[in-house]
């Protein structure tokens, strides 16, 4: 069997080039072009090094904020909502949240974990991250000062909860480029939790494959569209006072509104494509609003058409969405879910919706209860789980997550 190496394919396109060369002497062209020609067979064919995989991209873990937050979002993510025992006080949870803190710093380095099991699973990171946050149980058994909003959202007209997708006293986030390192690190880090927590609820999330598109752009939900557009951007001073808390032990930590929302595919087939659009106040080629023609372009929510009515429609997500106060902002990092149908519908797939603010009461619940009371997507969506959890500071090497508040 032919070997399908570089090295036999140089050597055939080598020799190929050299009888066309040999035919052109022949056939009568000049001897100093030949020479030439000659010299050029015989340099060396340029050393090309091939780009090193992508699975070995690392993100740190220490620093003044965890990452995964401001970390352009991976393709893959799964979110674990765990619950502690009964039996577990303030000094198991300074235990607990040493040990995996530092089993999530070497993974994220592409070591093993203290005691992996698959130590070979750990060597690409495809730039994981391990991002942990605390529900209010979690504060109330470390004694400490709970934020005033760190409690279950209000319960909004659209909602359909199911209590076991929803809440949950620990998160965690493991994001990476590639499925098999987030399994990996998942399981690692549920084998050091284990006998302090019991798992509550497991949520997978998938963005494009790394690779599919070009870095930087906006992903699209599975409704097609250009999802993310409008979000502040990570380095800037907008993005630093959006999302990082300055208060006490959160100061430099954030909160994380995870809710699960299903995205009800049969019936947005029934919908035509000018429907799908006037919805959201956006194209669907490009995210585009109604009245620009770039993704980027600003939404003019004062156009209106020749009979009079608004471009983008006063019901449309983006309008809703966009409140008249700039300090009701958050951040989103969404992934998609796809699971097995359960029901009548074809697929059970949605949005697990993610977004960072500093403060929820403040920033996140006014924009939600505006798009509770009118958003003409939630014809075709249903939230069906919702947790809020308070994302402490990152750590320095050797220090761990959760110290502000533990130690
Ligand atoms: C399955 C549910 C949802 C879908 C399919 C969805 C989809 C979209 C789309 C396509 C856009 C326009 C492009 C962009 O700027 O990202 C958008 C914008 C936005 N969405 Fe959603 N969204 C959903 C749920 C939510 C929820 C629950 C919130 C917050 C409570 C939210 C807040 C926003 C904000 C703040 C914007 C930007 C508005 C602006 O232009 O200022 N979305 N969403």
């Amino acid at each position: 069997m032919a070997s399908p190496d570089r090295s036999t394919r140089t050597g055939r396109a080598g020799s190929t080039r050299r009888q066309f060369l040999l035919g052109g002497a022949v056939a009568g062209v000049g001897a100093a072009a030949a020479i030439g020609a000659d010299k050029a067979l015989r340099q060396p064919d340029p050393v090309v090094t091939p780009a090193p995989p992508h699975g070995t991209g690392t993100v740190p873990f220490h620093g003044v904020h965890q990452a995964g937050i401001a970390t352009p979002a991976q393709a893959h993510a799964t979110f674990l909502g765990l619950d502690l025992r009964d039996d577990v006080d303030r000094d198991a949870l300074r235990r607990l949240m040493r040990i995996v803190s530092d089993d999530a710093a070497r993974l994220t380095r592409g070591e093993p974990a203290l005691a992996d099991s698959e130590p070979e699973l750990a060597v690409s990171p495809a730039r994981l991250t391990v991002t942990f946050a605390f529900g209010p149980r979690f504060v109330a058994r470390a004694s400490g000062v709970a934020p005033g909003w760190l409690r279950p959202l209000p319960e909004f007209t659209i909602d359909r909860l199911l209590p076991e997708l929803s809440d949950g006293d620990l998160l965690v986030q493991v994001a990476a480029d590639d499925p098999l390192t987030v399994a990996h690190a998942t399981r690692m880090l549920l084998k050091d939790t284990r006998s302090f927590t019991t798992v509550r609820w497991v949520q997978q999330g998938f963005r494009r494959a790394y690779g599919t598109e070009r870095p930087g752009t906006t992903m699209r939900n599975l409704f097609g569209q250009v999802d993310g557009t409008v979000n502040p951007e990570p380095g800037t001073t907008d993005f630093d006072q959006v999302v990082w808390s300055t208060d006490g032990w959160l100061a430099g930590g954030t909160s994380v509104v995870l809710r699960r929302i299903a995205m009800h595919l049969d019936t947005w087939d029934e919908l035509d494509r000018s429907g799908r659009e006037q919805s959201v106040g956006r194209y669907l080629s490009n995210g585009a609003p109604l009245t620009g023609s770039r993704e980027h372009d600003e939404p003019d929510f004062e156009a209106t058409t020749s009979l009079g009515f608004p471009v983008i429609a006063e019901f449309s997500h983006v309008r809703r969405a966009r409140g008249d106060d700039p300090t009701q902002r958050i951040f989103r990092r969404a992934y998609s879910y796809d699971d097995a149908p359960t029901g009548a519908e074809v697929s059970d797939s949605g949005l697990i919706f993610v977004s960072f603010q500093a403060d929820v009461d403040r920033q996140f619940t006014p924009l939600q209860q505006r798009l509770a009371d009118l958003d003409l997507l939630n014809e075709w969506t249903t939230p069906v789980g919702s947790s809020v959890f308070a994302v402490p500071p990152g750590c320095a090497e050797g220090g761990f997550v959760g110290e502000t508040l533990l130690t």
